[in-house]
Formats: C-alpha cells, structure tokens, sequence
C-alpha cells in the first residue's frame, strides 16, 4: 500500500484528458496535476527543450511526493520518455506504446493514422512502436499543430475548429485508414470534430484508457495502490494562470477544480 498521489503533467489542459480517465480506472487514488500553461506548445520545439521542460515537469511533482508520474503529453513521451526514466527513479508512464497497442488492436484493414503534434510525427515514436506490433501496416502520420490552440482556447465545436479538421484529415480520410490514433491529450477534447470529418466508420483511438490501464496493472503489481477510507483529493497546478484551464478542467473533469500557480522555471 502506498498513499502517496500520483503525478501527471501536460504542456496544458490536455493532459486532462488522460486524468479523467485515470479517475475512473482508479477512482481511489489521487493526483496531483501539472499543466505547463506558461511553455504551452511543446508540440513546436525541439526534442532538447521537450526534454528540460519535461525533467523540470517531474522535478516539481517530487516535491509534491508523488509516487508515481504519468506523462499525459504525446510529444514528452516520444521524445523524452527515457530521459525522464533515467534521470528518476520512480516508475514514469508514457502514452505512446499503450496508444500504439490500442490502434494496432482496433484496426481490421491495417491502416492506421496517426495525428500528433509536428515533434511527436517528426520523432517517429508512434510509426515505430505501431510497426513493431505489425510490419505489415501502413501507418499515414500527420501533424495537427493547430488544434492545440484551438484546445486551449475552449473551441472544441467551433465551426473554426471543423474547418481546420476538415483541412488536415480530408487526405487521411482518402487514404482509407479505419483506425485514427489521437496522439495528442489535446485532440480528444476536439473528439465531435475529428470524428465527424472522419465519419463513423472510422474508430478513434485516445491513449489515455489503455495508458490508465496500463498504470493501475502496474500499481497493483508493485503493491502501491491507496487504501484509504477517505475519497480522494485531486490537486492541480499551472505555470501560467489562465481562466480557460478552470473552465476546460469543468467541462473535462465535471467538477470544479482551482489551479494554483507555481515557478516553473525554479525546478
Ligand atoms: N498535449 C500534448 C501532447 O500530447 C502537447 C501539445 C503541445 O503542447 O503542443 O502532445
């Protein structure tokens, strides 16, 4: 038994996504949350400054005493994940592999697309780890930068947000994929949008069930799970104040949550 919470960070409110999910899989454990709202994209930078805003990311939730860290931000994870599992010594989740699992799981004709960030598609993480399921997928990868804003901004149905769907799926949709990997934790928020561009034929993939899965089995191996009778208590943090982060956190979550601020740049 081990009491202590368990970390996730993102670049922003995506990571929200992966910690709803990690609510209903382990609805007794509680989080501590980082949303790095002040860098906000990393999906734009390169693998080295990924890499020191992610080490700072886990430095700050070891000063919260976490006992565990899920990376709930695709670009961290495909760039940065075995750094970060070098440099600590806690167990430290990623996203991608599980995500990959999950689409190669799904698709019936073999085509799979995957849709990231320009860092995530550029580092080849999701090509490899799907391919090494199976060489003989065709694995069509594209990079979505937009949508991050468009996220954080709030404007998950917007017509704006189906326009800018509709302009970078339409080739994928030509390409016959039946399985589409969000490999980004921002995407899913975007989910009506994209599935809709897409059609119903098409099975969307969000890492973050399989990811939560993945930690409760590994949890449950280590024997680190929370026995508590109290319910838990989720805290979170942001590097940079912002309204949206509440009101995405409401909508995301179904409760309201106050973010408070901390300095970044000092872990
Ligand atoms: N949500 C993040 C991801 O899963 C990063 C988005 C960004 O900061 O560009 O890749």
């Amino acid at each position: 038994m081990d009491n202590r919470p368990i970390g996730v960070f993102d670049s922003g409110v995506g990571g929200l996504t992966v910690a709803r999910e990690l609510m209903h899989v382990l609805p007794n454990e509680e989080l501590v949350y980082f949303g790095d709202t002040a860098r906000v994209p990393y999906g734009s930078k390169s693998r080295e400054t990924v890499t020191r805003f992610s080490l700072q990311d886990v430095r700050f939730l070891l000063s919260k005493k976490v006992k565990a860290v899920v990376v709930a931000c695709n670009t961290a994870s495909a760039n940065s994940l075995s750094a970060m599992q070098q440099a600590f010594s806690l167990p430290i989740f990623g996203v991608v592999e599980p995500g990959a699992a999950a689409g190669a799981r799904a698709t019936k004709n073999g085509r799979i697309g995957v849709i990231a960030t320009s860092s995530t598609i550029a580092s080849g993480a999701y090509q490899q780890a799907i391919l090494k399921k199976n060489r003989g997928f065709a694995v069509l990868a594209k990079a979505c930068p937009l949508f991050v804003p468009l996220a954080e901004e709030g404007w998950t149905e917007e017509e704006i947000t189906f326009l800018t769907a509709q302009k970078y799926l339409t080739e994928l949709k030509a390409q016959q994929v039946d399985t589409l990997v969000m490999g980004c934790t921002h995407y899913p928020l975007l989910r009506r949008c994209i599935q809709e561009v897409m059609g119903d034929d098409v099975t969307l993939i969000d890492p973050a069930r399989e990811t939560s899965l993945l930690v409760k089995e590994a949890l449950e191996e280590k024997q680190l799970l929370r026995q508590a009778e109290t319910p838990p208590s989720h805290r979170f943090y942001v590097s940079d104040q912002t309204a949206m982060f509440e009101s995405i956190c409401r909508r995301a979550l179904g409760e309201v949550h106050e973010a408070e601020k901390i300095e970044i740049e000092s872990y």
